[in-house]
């Protein structure tokens, strides 16, 4: 009511000053318009009654002619007065009282002396009147003075009449200000409202006997109504997983597990397939040395958090088939069962041309958003012909995965910087279709990401999902700013959503994480299998680090090994006893900074090596080839110490693998601050990895630590990445993707 009150208020306020502005203006010309019109006519009068009177002046008894001749004219229209002034002291007026009073008699007499005409307004008993006298000649000389007066109440009269004209006039206009703004806000704002409320209220109650459906749908308000039902419904989502964790918790379930994962997506999915799409396959095939082929797994965060979900819940990864024996294993749908030595789901290889893998995934994924998204330092560069390749290859990517679908609605799960084309290029063909994008790397501010000329283009792409996900808030922030400043769109910043042409992609964080190798997995279980590595490398009695990378500029390996060597200079004691192992897989060979960032790497490991080492010690031992999962886990089982230095990582999956590794809760996890990882593992050491000097400290601090205490630190990281696993993840992915329809 406040609100109409008020509506409605300033509404006739805003009339009222308009319709007293156009009032005033337009008396006010019409009384000067009439005043006008009265002087002009007491001019012709008077000028008509000096012809008349003059002659008069001769004679001696022109008192009386000039009385008998001005009292003809008594009670012509408006003329209320007649005064004849001589200067030789005669003074005839019509009515008599005039001149019994001597009315006048002063601008009269100043008329003859200013020998012109004078005009005045004024008051004659309670009559306004308008007075206006002219000077009477006799031979050339003024001898008197003549004037007139008229009534002018009329005009006064004229005036107030049009103020009551325009009172009646505002008063009707409010009337139907008023009635029609009532009604609009009744009908439009009020109404609706109140029938939301009634709604709202029921649904919380529990009484869903009135429907969204039901409710009228109009202009602005039909929005607000669209967005509470979209609200509601998410409560009602939040309510109903809320029981089902209380259930699974109660029931001791809160861990999740490949079968639970299994379970969970049947009961929720039905029979919906579900879709990986990433660049890298999970598993490829090569030929070695000697022609055989053979299957390797990638080092790839995709595929070490990816694979064990698809490995427990079945569906199709299509990716491209990029090993040179990858032609030969698969069947006429270019397709195989995979894992090979357990098949639990379809993997299908796209084939591309050396100049798609060169400018898609060289030339744009990876010399040009891959470091715009990480904060390393290297120049971002970008082309247009890389541009087109990606595009291409991007709806190759899509037209592949299109052809494997049925009529069934698809979960479709994309992954990475690769294909942020591919979400819309979907919907398009397949709205029914729930997608899902999954950035694995960072995603930077606004001002960092704005230097990609293709910005438009692929935020557009990515908004084609109806999940866009990171592994942390920050990045969802950065990703929301970005669309903001870029794209018309609307964001709402409480439910982390864009709405952009009626269609809402959601963004969140979803940690990603790994299996977490459950004790039955264990690989070393006798000791004599973990002397017989470290006679192989020549590590038996030494203090072990261990890291295990990509060689990629983004994974600080230069100050890592930096840091080596100045733990070695300040902690002497450590010659000869401290070996760092580093598993380092080649990657992106092709690309110039990687060929240099890889020398300048071995030059640096061969200077620390000869200043510290010597014929029968190393302390850095670069492997620098591709490492089967066994042998990586093999290492991180028997190191002291896992060092990650990342500069930037989106998660970083290698420091939750020497987690779930460690079995006998032993061994310390040095981890970069710039990793997502680092938000969740808070008992390891967190180190800046540009600062050798702390690096170096918390290298000497992992190998004097009390068992107790790396025990305890251990134990809380394990805890954490078992409870927070990949089943964890995908389920959560998973469900809300499901909710977001
Ligand atoms: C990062 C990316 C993955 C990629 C992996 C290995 O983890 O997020 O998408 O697969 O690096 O890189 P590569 O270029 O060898 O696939």
């Amino acid at each position: 009511m406040k609100i109409t009150l008020r509506l409605i208020v300033s509404l006739l306020l805003g009339t009222a000053l308009v319709v007293f502005l156009f009032s005033y203006i337009q008396t006010q010309a019409e009384e000067k318009k009439l005043n006008e019109d009265l002087g002009l006519r007491a001019k012709l009068i008077t000028k008509s009654f000096k012809e008349a009177v003059e002659p008069f002046l001769d004679i001696t008894e022109r008192p009386d002619r000039i009385k008998q001749f001005i009292g003809k004219f008594k009670g012509h229209v408006r003329l209320i007065g007649i005064l004849v002034y001589l200067k030789e002291g005669t003074f005839v007026t019509v009515p008599d009282e005039l001149s019994q009073k001597e009315m006048f008699k002063n601008e009269l007499t100043e008329s003859i002396e200013k020998n012109e005409p004078i005009e005045s307004v004024g008051k004659w008993d309670d009559k306004k009147i308008h007075f206006y006298a002219i000077p009477l000649e006799k031979d050339s000389l003024i001898v008197g003075s003549l004037g007139v007066i008229h009534d002018r109440s009329y005009i006064i009269q004229r005036v107030m009449e049009s103020w009551k004209r325009m009172a009646v006039t505002f008063s009707i206009l409010a009337f139907i200000l008023s009635v029609t703004t009532l009604m609009i806000i009744r009908w439009s704002v009020t109404g609706p409202i109140a029938r939301i409320s009634e709604w709202v209220k029921k649904e919380r109650l529990g009484d869903t006997s009135l429907t969204p459906h039901q409710l009228p749908e109009q202009g602005d308000v039909k929005k607000l109504f669209f967005e509470i039902t979209r609200m509601a419904s998410s409560l009602k989502a939040a309510k109903l997983d809320l029981v089902e964790q209380t259930r699974l918790n109660q029931s001791g379930e809160s861990r999740w597990t490949k079968e639970r994962l299994k379970d969970y997506l049947r009961s929720k999915l039905g029979e919906a397939p579900l879709y990986v799409i990433a660049n890298r396959e999970p598993y490829i095939h090569r030929k070695n040395g000697n022609g055989k082929v053979e299957c390797i797994v990638p080092a790839s965060g995709v595929v070490t958090a990816l694979d064990p979900v698809l490995q427990a819940t079945g569906g199709v990864w299509v990716a491209h088939g990029s090993g040179n024996a990858d032609r030969e294993t698969v069947d006429k749908h270019n397709k195989l069962s995979v894992p090979p030595w357990n098949p639990t789901y379809s993997l299908k290889r796209v084939w591309l041309s050396e100049e798609e893998e060169k400018g898609y995934y060289y030339g744009f994924a990876n010399e040009g958003l891959w470091p715009l998204c990480h904060i390393a330092h290297v120049r971002p560069a970008f082309n247009i012909s890389d541009w087109d390749q990606y595009k291409g290859v991007n709806q190759k990517f899509a037209d592949s995965l299109l052809e494997e679908l049925d009529s069934r609605s698809p979960l479709i799960l994309i992954q990475d910087y690769h294909f942020a084309l591919l979400p819309k290029m979907i919907k398009e063909k397949r709205p029914d279709a729930k997608v899902a994008i999954f950035w694995h790397i960072p995603w930077p501010n606004p001002e960092a990401f704005g230097i990609c000329p293709w910005q438009e283009e692929i935020l557009d792409g990515m908004l084609g999902s109806d999940l866009i996900s990171f592994h942390t808030q920050f990045h969802c922030n950065n990703f929301l700013d970005t669309v903001d400043r870029v794209l018309e769109s609307r964001i709402d910043w409480t439910a982390f959503g864009v709405t952009r042409e009626g269609k809402t992609s959601y963004v969140r964080p979803f940690p990603i994480s790994v299996s977490f190798a459950s004790n039955e997995e264990k690989i070393i279980q006798e000791p004599q299998k973990k002397k017989e590595l470290l006679k192989k490398y020549g590590l038996e009695g030494k203090n072990i680090g261990i890291g295990v990378d990509r060689i990629d500029y983004t994974k600080g390996l230069l100050e890592r090994f930096k840091a080596i060597g100045r733990t070695l200079e300040k902690y002497p004691e450590l010659q000869g006893k401290l070996v760092f192992v580093e598993l380092g897989a080649p990657s992106r060979t092709l690309i110039p900074t990687y060929q240099n960032h890889l020398s300048e790497i071995e030059k640096l490991v061969s200077a620390i090596n000869s200043q510290y080492g010597s014929k029968d010690y190393q302390p850095i031992l670069f492997l620098k080839e591709h490492h089967h999962q066994k042998t990586i886990r093999q290492f991180y089982q028997i190191a002291d110490f896992c060092l990650v230095s990342s500069l930037h990582d989106g998660m970083n999956l290698v420091a939750k693998e020497f987690i779930s590794e460690r079995h006998d809760e032993d061994g310390v996890l040095i981890l970069s601050r710039f990793t997502g990882a680092s938000h969740e593992l808070k008992s390891a050491l967190i180190i800046n990895p540009y600062d050798i000097e702390e690096t170096a400290e918390a290298i000497h601090q992992a190998l004097s630590m009390l068992p107790e205490e790396k025990q305890e630190r251990m134990k809380r990281l394990r805890n954490q990445v078992q409870d927070q696993n990949i089943y964890r993840w995908a389920a959560e992915l998973i469900t809300e993707l499901v909710k977001s329809f």
